[in-house]
């Protein structure tokens, strides 16, 4: 029986600032969770401006870290450690986190646990469902879109990847070329709800190749194009217009994620896992037309489906938190010569995938 082990955890890669409290004894347990988002604050630059971002999060995550022991209730001397993201990320707001987690493990003297953002989502199966390694892990969002083996809390094999936009940054894409705000996620799936996804022949990128890569920005492109002639005969789009090529995007990315998955599926399998299970994580993975693919075909292949809850899909510390206490486990602590790394493949055996997705380089 492991010990219970209470940790803090900061997260500030991206456009989250974001500070947690979560407890592993025979269970796992998120005493809090706190997320503050800085949407507003890049809203009219059509992007995440890092010098914004680590900006508000050198001035946020103090308040943040404050508000997620109280909401704990619990002080700086009841935890067992303080887990930080460490990378890969935006450099500004990974070392904003990582330098208030050195302040407080030296003023504390708890130990630090430097985490990679990548094992935090990939391992949160862990902390929502208990899952038992070996799973396959599907990671899909604006910044990251690849297929993981999580074999132990360090131990990824990638096995396919995107090889230029992630599909979140593709919906927001096409969200701003049909004139929806950002993020675009949510309205292209509702606009796609209302839509003909037959319409428009749009492309299904590297499905004539094999292997689990995938590509995203021919799809953007194609929708650029459908647009633009749509323009040029009749001067402007309509609403069905928008819903179609909404509900066509929605349908192609759909494809494109469960054809791979399945063939994903079939190099997890032939590692004969004792519970074969599979997990999404990531912004996406609120998409109910993708999430529905994937579990159909889970279901066809007799593999346990799993998708967190849609606040612990996206960016958030309660997963550091974990992550932290399972690294922690074992391979202890880092030192005060912890350094933020803008890049950090889970998988440091697996060969550079081309794309590096709208907010930085990722893997
Ligand atoms: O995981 P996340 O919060 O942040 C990172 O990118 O790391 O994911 C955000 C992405 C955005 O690109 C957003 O448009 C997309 O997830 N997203 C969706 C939906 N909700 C959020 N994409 C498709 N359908 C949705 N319902
Ligand atoms: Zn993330």
């Amino acid at each position: 029986m492991q010990a219970t082990l209470t940790f803090l955890g900061i997260e500030s890669s991206c456009d989250d600032s974001a500070a947690a409290v979560v407890r592993v004894g025979a269970r796992a347990e998120i005493l809090s969770s706190v997320v503050e988002g800085q949407v507003a604050l890049h809203a009219d630059f059509g992007g995440v401006v890092p010098e914004i971002a680590a900006r508000a999060h050198a001035e946020r995550l103090d308040h943040c870290v404050e508000r997620a022991l109280a909401e704990a209730g619990v002080r700086l001397g009841d935890l067992d450690g303080i887990a930080v993201t460490a990378g890969p990320g935006l450099i500004g707001g990974v070392l904003s986190g990582v330098m208030l987690a050195k302040g407080l493990a030296a003023g504390s003297g708890l130990p630090l646990v430097g985490v990679n953002h990548l094992a935090g989502h990939a391992l949160t199966p862990r902390l929502t469902d208990g899952m038992a390694f070996p799973y396959l892990m599907l990671l899909v969002s604006g910044g990251h879109c690849q297929f993981l083996i999580a074999s132990g809390p360090d131990q990824f094999q990638r096995i396919g990847g995107t090889i230029d936009d992630a599909p979140g940054e593709a919906f927001d894409k096409t969200a701003k070329l049909l004139g929806l705000a950002q993020p675009g996620g949510p309205l292209v799936e509702r606009e796609a709800a209302l839509g003909n996804p037959k319409r428009f022949a749009l492309p299904r990128p590297l499905l004539d190749r094999p292997g689990c890569d995938m590509s995203f920005s021919g799809l953007k492109t194609a929708i650029l194009r459908a647009r633009d002639s749509l323009i040029s005969v009749q001067g402007g789009l309509t609403v069905q217009d928008r819903r179609d090529l909404c509900a066509g995007f929605q349908r192609a990315v759909t494809d494109v994620l469960t054809e791979k998955t399945r063939r994903a599926l079939a190099v997890y399998l032939e590692v004969s896992p004792p519970i074969p299970a599979f997990a999404v994580a990531g912004g996406v993975a609120a998409n109910s037309a993708i999430r529905a693919g994937l579990e159909g075909v889970c279901a066809a292949h007799s593999v346990r489906f799993s998708a967190p809850p849609l606040r612990l899909c996206t960016d958030n510390a309660a997963m550091i938190a974990f992550a932290g206490i399972e690294r922690f486990r074992i391979s202890g602590q880092d030192d005060m010569t912890l350094s933020a790394r803008p890049r950090w493949p889970l998988d440091q055996t697996a060969a550079p995938l081309l794309g590096s997705g709208k907010k930085g380089a990722k893997a």
